[in-house]
């Protein structure tokens, strides 16, 4: 018998990760090629135009998947029967505004949206936070929908996973595909840590191979937690398909399981594993079985990277404390 379609909501969906990530989601890439999709796109009442046109185009692929497409200003409706909510639209940071300025702008945004899946998602709702700052409008939303498992709700660090992959493979002169167990901390931001400690190379252990503390310490780190803000200088946009991409790998795997043997990274509330105060939406080591994320356990974290993972995890305190003193959690 064929599958009844999935919900899935995309918030943004006018914007430029939403025209990258649509037609991936609509070809069957998000959930696998025997799903089909209801696509529900919320957007600002300025640019529900302008989504109304991405679900021409959408139309226009015939996409045997693609069971139907609603398009929506107001988030009661968009998450109504929501199964799987990728959180893409945001406030950017413009000239002049004060971080204070920017958590206080998207929790305007993020507080609503997770009230109104707490009201109307699915009972299976999974949720991705894409926009930026991604782990604290994650915790945001998460504050907000007390009904559901506060471990549904996730932000995005598969991006970063993803280029400390690519950096470490060009170093090593070896595939993405060789290189297993790449783990990214803490937060979507500058102070994230990319950890090669427990990767392995075609089996061999990551560090080991690289046997390079310097090319570590001021090449890899830097270039890893600092690309988005290279892309955006070279591109003049921030990045927009490889996000799509990170995104569709986050869900796909969060759905249907990680590989044996390998593990991606996820931020997901703590549960105070490897010293991360519980309930802070941070990155950790994560595979997903049975339709649910777990945290990889036990791996040693020597003081290299204890200091890395301190100060990031800092950083989300201080992101945490900001936006409860603005009132927008608890
Ligand atoms: P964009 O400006 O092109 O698009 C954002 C869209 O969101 C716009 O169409 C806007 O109208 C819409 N929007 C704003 N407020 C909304 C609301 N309340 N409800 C619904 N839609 C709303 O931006 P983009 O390039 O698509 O990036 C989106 C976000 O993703 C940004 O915050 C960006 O910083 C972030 N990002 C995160 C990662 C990551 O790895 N986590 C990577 C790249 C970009
Ligand atoms: C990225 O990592 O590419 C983005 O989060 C950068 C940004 O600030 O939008």
């Amino acid at each position: 018998m064929a599958k009844a379609p999935v919900n899935v909501t995309v918030t943004g969906a006018a914007g430029q990760i939403g025209y990258a990530l649509l037609f991936r989601i609509a070809s069957g890439q998000l959930l696998g090629a025997d799903t089909p999709v209801k696509l529900r796109l919320l957007e600002i009442p300025q640019a529900v135009k302008a989504a109304e046109g991405t679900a021409m185009e959408l139309d226009d692929c015939a996409f045997p998947l693609l069971a139907g497409i609603d398009i929506f200003d107001d988030a009661r409706k968009a998450f109504d029967g929501v199964n799987v909510a990728l959180l893409v639209g945001a406030r950017p940071r413009t000239k002049g505004m004060e971080r204070g300025d920017l958590l206080e702008a998207n929790g305007g945004i993020f507080g609503p949206q997770g009230e109104a899946i707490n009201a109307g998602a699915a009972d299976d709702v999974r949720v991705l936070v894409v926009g930026n700052p991604a782990n604290t409008n994650a915790l945001i939303a998460q504050a907000h929908a007390p009904d559901v498992p506060a471990e549904r709700f996730t932000a995005m660090t598969r991006l970063d996973h993803n280029r400390a992959l690519s950096q470490l493979a060009a170093k090593l002169n070896v595939t993405v595909s060789d290189i297993k167990k790449m783990t990214i901390w803490g937060n979507h931001s500058a102070t994230q840590y990319p950890d090669i400690f427990h990767a392995e190379v075609n089996g061999r252990n990551a560090a080991e191979a690289v046997n390079d503390e310097a090319w570590l310490r001021d090449t890899f780190i830097p270039t890893v937690a600092k690309r988005g803000a290279a892309i955006i200088e070279a591109r003049g946009a921030s990045s927009a398909a490889s996000a799509a991409n990170a995104a569709i790998d986050h869900v796909y795997d969060w759905v249907n399981g990680t590989p044996e043997g390998d593990w991606t990274s996820v931020a997901l509330p703590s549960d105070g594993s490897y010293g991360v105060p519980e309930g802070l939406i941070s990155s950790f080591p994560a595979v997903s079985r049975n339709g649910s994320w777990q945290i990889v356990q036990g791996l040693e974290i020597n003081e290299f990277s204890r200091e890395r993972i301190d100060a990031s995890v800092r950083e989300l305190e201080e992101e945490r404390d900001a936006v409860r003193k603005l009132g927008l959690i608890k």
